[in-house]
C-alpha cells in the first residue's frame, strides 16, 4: 500500500521503516529539513539499535523516501500521524502538532482526493479521533482510525515488527478491513474496536506500567527500612503468573517521553469528567519524590556534598536510547549541584544532549574515568558500560568507595567483597 508517515521521530521513523520492510511504499515527512536531509543519506537522527541499518536497506530498495512537503505524498492511501503530543502547561496533551498535521493532510486531499485513512498513532486523549473526524467531515472518502503505538525505545524496531498487539479503532468496517490489509503478515493479536476504546487502551497501558514501577519504588523504601532485599522480593512476586516479572524493578523513578506526560494527561482527562484517579495521582507523587529519596540515601552516608566530586553513571532515561526527555539523571544532577557537589558524568550516548542543559559539569569518556577522585558513584541508567566495571580499579581511583545503585544493577555481593560500601534501592 502507499503510505505517508507524518513526523519522523522515535515512533514515526520506526513506523516508516517497519512498514517499508513489510512491503509497503512509504514516504516519511518531517517539518525539520536537517532531519530529512540526514534521513535521505541513511543517517538516523536518533539512536535506536538496528534502525539505521534497516533504514539504509529500505532506502536503497526504493521502498522509503523522505520529504518536508506533504504534497509529495498526495497519492498515499494511508496517512499516519506520528507527531509529538507533549504536556501542555495545564498537564493536558498538547494537540497542536496533531491538528497541524491534520490540516496539512486536508490540503493535500483537497487537490488529490481519493479513498484514504488518516491513522492517529500519536498518543492522544479520548475524543481526539472523533474531533479529527469532525475536522475532516468535508473530505469525501476519508476515514479516521486510531492505532496507538506500544513500542519501547531501545527495542523499537523489533517491537514494531513483532508487536505485542495491534489495536485499531475505527468507525466503519471498510476502514477496519484496510487496516487489516496494511498489517497483513504481521503476527500479533488484533483488537478491533472503537476509536475511543483504542485511545484509552494506550493511556491505560502506560498508566498501569507506571503504577507497577511506583508500587515497587514505594515498597523499596519499606524494604530499606526493614533491611530486606527488593530484588529478591520482586523475583518472588514476578514468578506468580497472575503478576508476571515485567516492570517490577525498583529504581530512581520512571522518566522518558511517555509515562510522565501520559499519566498527567490521563488524570486531566478524568478530571474533565469529574473523576479523580486517586491511584494514578499517588503513582505520580511517588515518582516525583523518588529521586529525592534516592539522594537522601546518599546523604545519609555523605551528609555534606559541598565541593565533593560525585560520579553520575548513565544519563538517558533508559539504556539503548539517546532519549533524555524527563530522565531522572536531570533531576539528580540539578539536586547535586544545588547541594554544592561537583559532578562528573558518563553516558555512552546521552552526554551531548545533557551537556546543553548542564554545560558546567564534566563529561567523561568512560564510567571508570567519572569515578576517579569521586566520593561516591551513582548508577542512574543501567547501560552495560556503566554496570560492567573493574571494581578493584574503580575502588583504587575513588576518594571514598561509596556506590549508590539507582537501578539495583551492580553486583552487590561482589562490590562489597571488593571493599565498597554499597547502597541500592531497597537492598543493601
Ligand atoms: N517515543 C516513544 O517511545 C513512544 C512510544 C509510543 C507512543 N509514543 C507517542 O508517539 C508520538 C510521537 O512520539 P515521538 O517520541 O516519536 O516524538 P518525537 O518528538 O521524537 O517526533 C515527532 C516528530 O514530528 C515532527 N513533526 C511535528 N509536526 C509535524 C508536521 N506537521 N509535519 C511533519 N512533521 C512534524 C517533529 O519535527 C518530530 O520530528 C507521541 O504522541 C508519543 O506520546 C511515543
Amino acid at each position: 500500500m502507499r503510505v505517508a508517515v507524518i513526523g519522523t521521530g522515535y515512533v514515526g521513523l520506526t513506523t516508516a521503516v517497519s512498514l517499508a520492510m513489510n512491503g509497503h511504499q512509504v514516504i516519511g515527512i518531517d517539518l525539520v529539513a536537517s532531519k530529512v536531509e540526514k534521513l535521505r543519506q541513511g543517517i538516523s537522527p536518533i539512536y535506536e539499535p538496528g534502525l539505521e541499518e534497516a533504514l539504509k536497506k529500505v532506502l536503497s530498495d526504493g521502498a522509503l523516501a523522505f520529504y518536508t512537503d506533504l504534497t509529495e505524498a498526495k497519492d498515499a492511501e494511508i496517512f499516519f500521524i506520528c507527531v509529538g503530543t507533549p504536556e501542555a502547561a495545564d498537564g493536558t496533551a498538547d494537540l497542536t502538532y496533531v491538528l497541524g498535521a491534520v490540516s496539512d493532510m486536508e490540503k493535500v486531499h483537497s487537490f488529490s482526493p481519493q479513498e484514504r485513512i488518516v491513522v492517529i498513532k500519536s498518543t492522544v486523549p479520548v475524543g481526539t479521533g472523533e474531533k479529527v473526524a469532525g475536522m475532516l467531515a468535508g473530505c469525501q472518502g476519508v476515514s479516521v482510525a486510531s492505532n496507538p503505538e506500544f513500542l519501547r525505545e531501545g527495542s523499537a524496531l523489533l517491537d514494531a515488527l513483532e508487536p505485542s498487539r495491534i489495536v485499531i479503532g475505527v468507525d466503519n468496517p471498510q476502514a477496519a478491513a484496510r487496516m487489516e490489509e496494511l498489517y497483513n503478515g504481521v503476527k500479533a493479536p488484533r483488537v478491533i474496536t472503537t476509536r475511543a476504546n483504542a485511545e484509552l487502551i494506550k493511556y491505560a497501558s502506560n498508566a498501569f506500567l507506571a503504577t507497577r514501577i511506583s508500587f515497587m519504588n514505594e515498597l523499596a523504601r519499606l524494604s530499606t527500612a526493614l533491611g530486606t532485599d527488593i530484588v529478591t522480593i520482586s523475583r518472588g512476586m514476578g514468578l506468580d503468573s497472575r503478576i508476571g516479572p515485567q516492570f517490577l524493578r525498583a529504581g530512581v523513578g520512571y522518566g522518558g517521553s511517555c509515562f510522565p506526560k501520559d499519566t498527567i494527561a490521563l488524570l486531566q482527562l478524568a478530571a474533565e469528567h469529574n473523576i479523580h484517579l486517586s491511584i494514578l495521582d499517588k503513582v505520580r507523587e511517588v515518582n516525583t519524590t523518588q529521586p529525592g529519596w534516592f539522594l537522601e540515601q546518599l546523604c545519609l552516608q555523605l551528609p555534606d556534598l559541598k565541593g565533593k566530586q560525585i560520579a553520575v553513571l548513565g544519563l538517558t532515561f533508559k539504556p539503548d536510547t539517546d532519549d533524555i526527555r524527563e530522565a531522572p539523571s536531570l533531576k539528580l544532577i540539578e539536586a547535586l549541584l544545588q547541594k554544592g557537589a561537583s559532578v562528573k558524568a558518563f553516558d555512552p550516548i546521552g552526554a551531548p544532549g545533557v551537556s546543553k542543559q548542564f554545560p558546567q559539569i564534566t563529561y567523561t569518556q568512560s564510567a571508570a574515568e567519572a569515578c576517579e577522585g569521586a566520593y561516591a558513584a551513582l548508577l542512574v541508567t543501567e547501560w552495560e558500560q556503566c554496570v560492567q566495571l573493574d571494581w578493584n580499579q574503580v575502588h583504587q581511583s575513588m576518594v571514598q568507595p561509596l556506590l549508590v545503585d539507582g537501578r539495583n544493577a551492580w553486583p552487590n555481593q561482589e562490590v562489597k567483597e571488593a571493599g565498597f560500601h554499597y547502597i541500592g534501592v531497597g537492598r543493601s
